[in-house]
């Protein structure tokens, strides 16, 4: 028999809350807004609050009561595991039977957007595990992140807040949009910087292992981790099961249905901008009503179309394009697209997270041109 706490069903449609929501200030918190979101956390509430890559929907992550409100929440299948955020390596030794020279090394990335698997302690519930012997341990930067796990004095643990399925919340409204009146309180600290969520590594293995690409790169992480070892290629069916089971290809889907154009070569995208042109003629001459996600440069071939435009940013500018991928899917599924257009990066840098994140919305409905 597994361990595995039960699923807590399908999503329910009757929001039973009122969702309060403060302003707080992202880089310096006031200090009452803090005092209050922890309060909620102690209560056993779920506080949804920004990170430095993407809206968290916490709860204190040493309460199985509490963390099993945070499933219900989000309709989040209980088989899905949950990364705990700390802000101290004192606390990290609580929640790992890892000895504290193993990690190390994740002094280069933390604080920041890194999430690393590693065997877990009696003290990490199996509820947050989904009944796993490791837990995924972050220690975020984003000062109300910090301000709110200091407050509480518990580790949180938060998967990104948005509705299972749907695309990560870069911005407060995106968390309404799918969660309002399904948690107690949101604390609004503008639009996060990063716009893609944690790059998770296990260290559980021999050798670590990329687990979810994401905000920091592999390349980045092979400059400490030289002996990395990277996932087999991507398109994986949804019936395989995975190590990360939030690996699985449907994730991050807007409403619309989402197309990607790849180029074969390593060059940035005009032949992908070309076939995705002409695949918007085609669907206009159908009645389709197109959005496209690109980058500002490849969007003036577009300009005189009557298509919905959402910008990534400037072409060279990855990290803008990080910022601004999740918003613009909501941003085309809010102005009622059928379908949303897309190019793929250069698999490289933030590109590999991109492209990781852009299939899973296309539920790997990708042309390669
Ligand atoms: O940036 C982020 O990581 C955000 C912010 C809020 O910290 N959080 C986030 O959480 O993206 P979530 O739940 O959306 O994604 C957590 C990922 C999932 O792919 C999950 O399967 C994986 O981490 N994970 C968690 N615990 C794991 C474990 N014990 N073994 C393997 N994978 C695990
Ligand atoms: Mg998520």
């Amino acid at each position: 028999m597994s361990n595995a706490p039960q699923d807590p069903g399908p999503f329910s449609p009757a929001p039973a809350l009122t969702t309060r929501v403060m302003h707080v200030n992202p880089a310096s918190p006031e200090p009452d807004v803090i005092a209050q979101a922890a309060a909620v956390v102690q209560a056993g509430g779920l506080v949804a609050f920004p990170t430095e890559t993407v809206y968290g929907l916490g709860a204190n992550a040493l309460d199985p009561t509490a963390v099993k409100r945070i499933f219900r929440a989000k309709g989040r299948p209980a088989a899905d595991p949950l990364i705990v955020h700390v802000t101290s390596y004192d606390v990290l030794t609580t929640l790992t039977t890892l000895p504290l020279e193993r990690l190390a090394r994740l002094k280069h990335f933390w604080p920041g957007p890194l999430t690393v698997v590693v065997p877990k302690t009696a003290l990490v519930p199996l509820e947050v595990t989904a009944g796993l012997d490791s837990v995924a341990l972050r220690m975020p930067v984003h000062p109300v992140a910090r301000a709110l796990i200091d407050a509480a004095g518990t580790p949180i643990a938060a998967p990104s807040a948005n509705a299972f399925t749907r695309p990560s919340p870069t911005e407060a409204r995106h968390v309404l949009q799918d969660l309002n009146g399904r948690f107690e309180l949101l604390l609004d600290g503008g639009p996060t910087e990063h716009g893609l969520e944690s790059t998770v590594l296990d260290l559980t293995g021999d050798v670590p292992s990329l687990l979810r690409p994401g905000a920091v790169t592999v390349e980045a992480l092979q400059a400490v981790f030289t002996d990395l070892a990277l996932p087999a290629p991507q398109f994986l069916p949804d019936s395989v099961p995975l190590k990360s089971p939030g690996t699985h290809l449907k994730h991050y889907s807007p409403r619309a249905k989402v197309t990607l154009f790849s180029v074969a070569s390593s060059e940035a995208g005009s032949e992908g901008v070309d076939a995705l042109r002409a695949e918007v003629l085609e669907s206009l001459k159908l009645g389709v009503k197109v959005g496209v996600l690109l980058s500002e440069e490849s969007l003036l071939a577009l300009a005189e179309l009557p298509v919905e435009l959402a910008s990534l940013g400037e072409a060279a500018r990855l990290e803008q394009a990080g910022a601004r991928l999740f918003a613009g899917l909501r941003l085309l599924d809010e102005r009622g697209v059928d379908v949303i257009y897309a190019v793929t990066f250069p698999e490289a840098g933030l590109g590999r997270t991109l492209n990781d994140r852009l299939r899973r919305a296309a539920e790997g409905r990708v042309r390669f041109v």
